[in-house]
């Protein structure tokens, strides 16, 4: 087989065989195929798309290039959650804890974050002393004492997905629709759970911006996962905004704690038992939405979801007193109110440009080699739809440097006051099964 015959039959639009398909990923990651061949390869998919078929058979291809973790160790049906990331994004540490008080397994492998705020590890790792190295040992017992265990990823997933995103990067070809769902869905395959909760982010402050493009994605993500025999639900939810109020590692610990412990953040909270209750009902631990919704509520009142929490983070060696006095987290030394210059109705808040003020602050990594600061954060005090007058906080930046010139300027920008009253945005625009 040669790869000029593969691109030319991409570029023309036929649909490739299995063959084809595997005999790209191989021969790329194996740097058989020389860069700008799999570069014409990736543009010719971009303007010719691909099949369900042939999107399925790259997504396998992709995981079949390096390790997969194996989690048969494991008792029950393990569900796992992937977001399309947004600002403010804390549900892992509510729905993680709120699926366990179910008795449902949670093996979640996570990473850092780049940009932004932290990712999973570095929000967790705001907890003093909370591990997330572990062995495979420990890892598996954690699941199977306390139902829910996060570690660092380890092993070698998906490394056709590694140099081939990395290709799309510089040659104009992320943004095709089977390449990214391809992406994402190769790596939460490789990661061995049995079904899989997404949750599409969609708005401004989402990789996705309207509606429909998030649709498309998300269809194509449930597609490839229940084409390769996992269960695989997509929860389509709103990013025109900051989910909850806080962002930063340890704001967002605290807000996750509260409402584990039943306080009542509208959004953030109906998001966390929408996916919750989806993955609880592919693990079949409930035979209704409707049930799982209720039992999970009842779990976050009646304190068996923050229970669940507690013995997580003590398993994996964290110091629990931080949650019963959310006051001992990291924290900064100034507190920075970003007040309201105009009276009015906020009508905008760009997620990014928060997200990126919280980074400024230090809550997030320019460079992979920057250290994060889990005290600095963001507790937005103004949401969509609220009315704000002149002298108003509209947000309060905990910062460790007096003056945080950039992440005002930068939150200034994020919010818009109009005159006009502005709905708040819907939460949960689709659920694709
Ligand atoms: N995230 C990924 O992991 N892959 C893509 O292609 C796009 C976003």
């Amino acid at each position: 087989m040669r790869m000029y015959d593969v691109i030319v039959k991409k570029r023309d639009g036929q649909e490739l065989s299995k063959e084809e398909i595997e005999f790209f990923v191989d021969g790329y990651t194996k740097g058989e195929i020389p860069d700008y061949q799999a570069s014409a390869f990736t543009m010719a998919v971009y303007f010719q798309g691909m099949t369900e078929n042939e999107t399925a058979i790259l997504t396998q291809a992709m995981v079949d290039s390096g390790e997969t973790i194996d989690l048969s160790g494991i008792e029950g049906h393990i569900v796992d959650k992937h977001s399309t990331g947004g600002v403010g994004d804390k549900v892992t540490f509510i729905v993680g804890p709120l699926v366990a008080s179910a008795g449902v397994p949670v093996a979640k492998m996570s990473g850092r974050g780049l940009g932004h705020t932290g990712g999973t590890l570095d929000k967790l790792e705001a907890i003093p002393g909370l591990q997330i190295e572990m062995s495979k040992e420990e890892f598996i017992n954690n699941v199977n004492q306390h139902k829910l265990a996060v570690a660092g990823q380890t092993g070698n997933l998906a490394p056709a997905d590694k140099k081939l995103y990395a290709l799309r990067d510089v040659t104009g070809t992320v943004n095709s629709l089977p390449l990214i769902a391809g992406s994402i869905m190769s790596k939460k395959l490789a990661s061995g759970a049995d079904s899989i909760v997404l949750d599409v982010k969609t708005g401004s402050g989402a990789f996705m911006k309207t509606l429909k493009d998030s649709e498309a994605l998300a269809r194509e993500m449930v597609n490839i996962g229940n084409n390769l025999g996992r269960n695989t639900v997509a929860v389509i939810s709103d990013m025109n905004q900051p989910l909850g109020f806080e962002v930063g590692n340890a704001n967002e610990i605290k807000e996750a704690a509260e409402i584990l412990q039943g306080k009542k953040v509208e959004d953030l909270r109906q998001l966390s038992l929408e996916i919750a209750s989806h993955m609880t009902v592919l693990a079949e631990a409930f035979s209704s939405y409707e049930e799982a919704y209720q039992t999970l509520e009842e779990n976050l009142e009646n304190g068996k979801a923050f229970a669940a929490f507690r013995t997580f983070i003590e398993a994996q060696h964290g110091d629990t007193s931080v949650i019963d006095d959310l006051s001992k987290l990291p924290s900064a030394i100034h507190a920075i109110e970003v007040i309201a210059e105009k009276d009015g109705y906020v009508s905008a808040i760009d997620a990014e440009s928060i997200g990126i003020a919280a980074m400024y602050l230090g809550a997030g990594r320019a460079t992979k080699e920057d250290q994060i600061n889990h005290g600095v954060g963001i507790t937005l005090n103004k949401k969509i739809g609220d009315s704000v007058k002149v002298g108003e906080p509209l947000v309060i930046l905990h910062s460790d440097n007096r003056e945080a010139a950039e992440s005002v300027k930068k939150v200034r920008e994020a919010y818009t006051i109009s005159s006009e009253r502005v709905d708040a945005p819907t939460l949960i625009h689709k659920i694709i099964k």
